[in-house]
């Protein structure tokens, strides 16, 4: 590469409509613009994503969002290279509003498209910001998935293990739920559970007796219905209650991520032990309880950290178009036959975990 490269990227596949620009060159990366547009209002009084709702408010919004990072970015669709659009896993209708949108730019400009796979994106997140060298461990924890990858190329992850029934995010949403706080569950429990007493409920440490790093979290809800059943007293929970069950239970989730990490560290370990790097990525990364358990756990192992600003943990298109960035450099290009795929796990290879993230149909 010599010219520098603009990559304009599109994210529509769950609750967030997201365009933004990215400048490569020999010298580095930079993120020219990124403009995030979220839904939680929209969906606010149903307690989780509504699909046909998400749907339409991408429908509406991706010009938008376009536009918007293409002013921030000072550029022209002339001046750009490629553009590049998240083409799946995620919500089917969210998905075919960025396609469609991207098409259409493309049929118009004659700019090459490129489809992308919304977990490629948060996977090579830690190269957009840390330039980190292939191969590296990833943990991908978000609404939708947990996952451990080890990330070999753009195109090439080999899955270690996942969890067999709900994603963290969605128990952190569920938990919300639970205790009466509001969506987006993982922020408002994080918050909440500052202030609480996470020694007081002896919740589960699911799957931690079985070898291998698999992962479940669906019964941490059960366990905390219950304690919360316990405590609530005519149908109210006092602040004290709240802020002890948000900390119990987030100690719970830090706990089980500790310890499978650990366990997936050293089978990647064992066959990379000259690329001693872990990153996460998703939306629970963005949770500071955990990513400095982590990163505890990393000292220990004398292992490098990474983690993305908070910004770059959750949905964006950012890291959408940094993945279109080495595909444009692989010439691995789409043409306008390219289509919507609601499932594409990223390791083609593994079996398909059981559950793996209920939020949506995904990977
Ligand atoms: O990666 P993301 O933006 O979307 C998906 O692809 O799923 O992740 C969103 C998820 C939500 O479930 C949200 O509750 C969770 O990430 N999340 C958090 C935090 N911030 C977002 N979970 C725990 N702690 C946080 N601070
Ligand atoms: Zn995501």
């Amino acid at each position: 590469m010599t010219d520098p490269i603009y990559m304009l990227g599109l994210e529509s596949s769950c609750d967030d409509t997201a365009a933004a620009v990215v400048r490569a060159d020999p010298t580095g990366t930079k993120i020219l613009s990124s403009v995030v547009i979220g839904q939680t209002e929209l969906h606010a009084a149903f307690g989780g994503v509504v699909p046909e709702i998400a749907a339409r408010a991408h429908a509406e919004k991706i010009d938008i969002a376009v536009k918007q990072s293409l002013i921030e970015a000072k550029l022209g669709l002339g001046q750009l290279s490629a553009v590049a659009v998240t083409s799946g896993p995620g919500l089917i209708g969210g998905v075919l509003s960025g396609v469609m949108c991207a098409k259409g730019i493309c049929a118009a400009s004659g700019l090459p498209l490129i489809g992308v796979n919304h977990l490629a994106g948060h996977a090579l997140t830690p190269r957009l910001t840390d330039d980190v060298a292939y191969p590296y461990l990833m943990l991908l924890v978000s609404g939708g998935h947990c996952q451990f990858l080890i990330a070999h190329g753009a195109d090439r992850f080999s899955r270690i293990g996942g969890t067999i029934d709900d994603a963290p995010g969605e128990a952190f949403d569920k938990t919300a739920k639970i205790l009466s706080l509001p969506q987006p569950g993982g922020p408002n429990v994080e918050s909440c559970a500052k202030h609480g007493d996470e020694t007081r409920f002896a919740l589960p440490r699911p799957l931690l007796d079985r070898a291998g790093c698999d992962m479940s979290f669906s019964g941490l809800k059960t366990a905390l219905i219950r304690a919360r059943d316990n405590v609530v007293i005519d149908g109210t929970l006092t602040q004290k209650d709240q802020a002890d069950l948000c900390a119990s239970f987030q100690a719970a989730v830090s706990d089980v991520l500790v310890e499978k990490t650990r366990r997936a560290l050293s089978m990647y370990l064992e066959h990379n032990p000259a690329n001693p790097t872990l990153a996460v990525a998703g939306g629970v990364a963005a949770n500071r309880h955990i990513r400095s358990a982590l990163e505890s756990l990393c000292t220990e192992l004398e292992t490098d950290f990474l983690a993305p600003p908070l910004a770059l943990c959750t949905d964006n298109a950012a890291m959408i178009a940094y993945v279109g960035v080495e595909k444009f450099l692989a010439d691995d290009f789409d043409d306008l036959t390219l289509s919507a795929r609601p499932r594409w796990p990223l390791d083609q290879s593994s079996p398909s975990m059981l559950g793996s993230g209920k939020r949506g149909a995904k990977a």
